[in-house]
């Protein structure tokens, strides 16, 4: 098993994935043209783990020149506790780092709780409690 950066083409088996994972929350920007332009604005940066060509885990990774920002980590149920979420944040902070951006996020919905469990005991993270997330919605121009 490897890591290697998501393609657009991995689209449709990453969308399976992640619908079939409980707790993961598609969005508007879970479809084609935005995943496509997402991966175009952060090359390389987002990673997938694949068995037999089926990608197994996946992690979208941005950046905005400052801070990383990390969403859909996930590992599908059969492959978890191997070790491969530690594999895929390793590889995406030192990929960011090698572009200088040496600070990430990661937003977690509270009532999540096998996510908040997880990341919870990650022991280079802390849980920020002095920061409160403000979020807008505007429409597409
Ligand atoms: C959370 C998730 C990504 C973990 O994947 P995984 O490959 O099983 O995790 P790893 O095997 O790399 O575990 C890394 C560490 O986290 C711990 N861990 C893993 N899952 C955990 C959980 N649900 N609760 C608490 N600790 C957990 C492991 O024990 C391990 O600790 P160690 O390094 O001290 O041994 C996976 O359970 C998943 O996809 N869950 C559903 C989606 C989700 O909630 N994703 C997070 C979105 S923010």
């Amino acid at each position: 098993m490897q890591i290697r950066a998501i393609v657009p083409d991995d689209h449709a088996a990453l969308f399976a994935l992640w619908r079939r994972t409980p707790g993961i929350q598609l969005r508007a920007e879970d479809e084609f043209a935005p995943f496509c332009r997402y991966l175009a604005r952060n090359p390389q940066l987002s990673l997938l783990v694949e068995a037999e060509h089926v990608p197994i885990a996946s992690l979208l990774v941005g950046h905005d020149g400052r801070r990383g920002y990390l969403q859909h980590l996930v590992v599908d149920t059969p492959w978890r506790g191997r070790g491969l979420a530690s594999a895929l944040l390793d590889e995406a902070l030192a990929r960011l780092a090698a572009l200088g951006v040496c600070k990430s996020h990661v937003f977690v919905l509270r009532d999540a709780a096998e996510a908040m469990a997880f990341w919870q005991v990650q022991g280079d993270w802390g849980e920020r409690e002095d920061i409160a997330v403000f979020s807008i919605r505007s429409e597409p121009a």
